[in-house]
């Protein structure tokens, strides 16, 4: 039986539903000498701000039961060594390129995503609105009229696919995935990480030097089900599941309760090579459940018998 992996979300094609989350695996390098990165409709790399950024104090990260805690604090190395050193080589793994961009404030925003509409071989912007681990990074997330007036002045500034990253971190998500849609988006993707935190008693400590840091991992993907499902319900636009994605069924869980393409990262640390086992295994169950084409399970979602 002839498979079809690909995937259209509005304005992005993608040969596949599989693409890699920010943050969890660089700019492709990091994953390119353990499989041939093709099972990929795209690679998103890990955010990039306007300047440099050191992240937070160590530790930064820690092992919870079923996940981990995150707390970078988006060390990047800015805008200009990015299009200079990372990028080209970004671009010339296969697999479409993502650009994450993530702004200290609204006109961060507006000035990364003017500069990389003018960059060749960037398939896609990812808004990355939320950043939990940062001061006074959660505005743009869990405000909708804040969120709105971003989106818009970032589409103002670009023709290319825009997708905005949405937080778990939220009273309502659906309201801030309108408030996107209203503003522009394409593509939404969710979720971002849960705030959580990890304590060592006996030291009296915190595992991570910020305290609380993003949980992500397997422990968030009833979370993560719970948004993807209630935000494909909200607005028309096409959606990117993530969040504790580790093997092809839990793929196929997130494509029909209304994902049509899924991100990979937590995983990564755990399997490096989960992309290539994945999109076997996604063709595995296409064969045994008689399904051609993996867009037809989309949202397909129903009432219990
Ligand atoms: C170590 C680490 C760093 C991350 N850095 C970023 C980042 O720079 N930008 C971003 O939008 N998301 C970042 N994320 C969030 C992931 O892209 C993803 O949304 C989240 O981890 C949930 O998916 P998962 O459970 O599959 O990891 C990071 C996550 C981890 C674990």
């Amino acid at each position: 039986m002839a498979l079809d992996l690909s995937v259209k979300l509005g304005p992005l094609e993608l040969a596949s539903p599989l693409m890699t989350a920010s943050g969890c695996s660089g700019y492709g390098k990091e994953l390119d000498r353990y499989h041939d990165l093709a099972v990929y409709g795209a690679l998103v790399g890990k955010s990039i701000s306007r300047n440099p950024r050191l992240g937070n104090d160590y530790p930064r990260t820690a092992e919870t039961a079923a996940g981990m805690i995150n707390a970078i604090g988006l060390q990047n190395e800015g805008y200009e060594a990015f299009i200079k050193n990372t990028l080209p080589r970004m671009r010339g793994f296969g697999p479409k390129a993502v650009v994450n961009v993530v702004g200290h404030d609204f006109d961060e925003y507006v000035w990364l995503v003017e500069r990389f509409d003018a960059e060749e071989g960037v398939a896609a912007l990812e808004l990355n609105l939320s950043c939990p681990n940062v001061k006074g990074g959660m505005r743009f997330a869990s405000d909708p009229g804040e969120c709105e007036k971003l989106v818009a002045a970032c589409r103002a500034k670009t023709q290319l696919p825009l997708i905005a990253k949405l937080s778990p971190n939220v009273t309502d998500i659906a309201e801030i995935a309108k408030a996107a849609e209203r503003g522009g988006a394409d593509i939404l993707s969710a979720i971002n990480t849960l705030v959580g935190m990890a304590v060592n008693w006996k030291r009296r400590e915190p595992l991570v030097a910020n305290y609380t840091g993003g949980l992500s991992g397997p422990a968030v993907k009833p979370v993560a089900l719970r948004c993807v499902w209630q935000v494909a319900n909200a607005v028309k636009l096409p959606v990117i599941a993530i969040g504790g994605i580790s093997n092809a069924d839990d793929v196929l869980e997130f494509m029909v309760a209304g994902a049509s393409a899924v991100q990979l990262g937590t995983i990564l640390f755990v399997e490096p090579d989960a992309g290539q086992t994945i999109h076997a295994g996604l063709k595995e169950r296409l064969i045994e459940a008689g399904v051609k084409r993996i867009s037809e399970l989309v949202g397909t979602l129903k009432p219990r018998a």
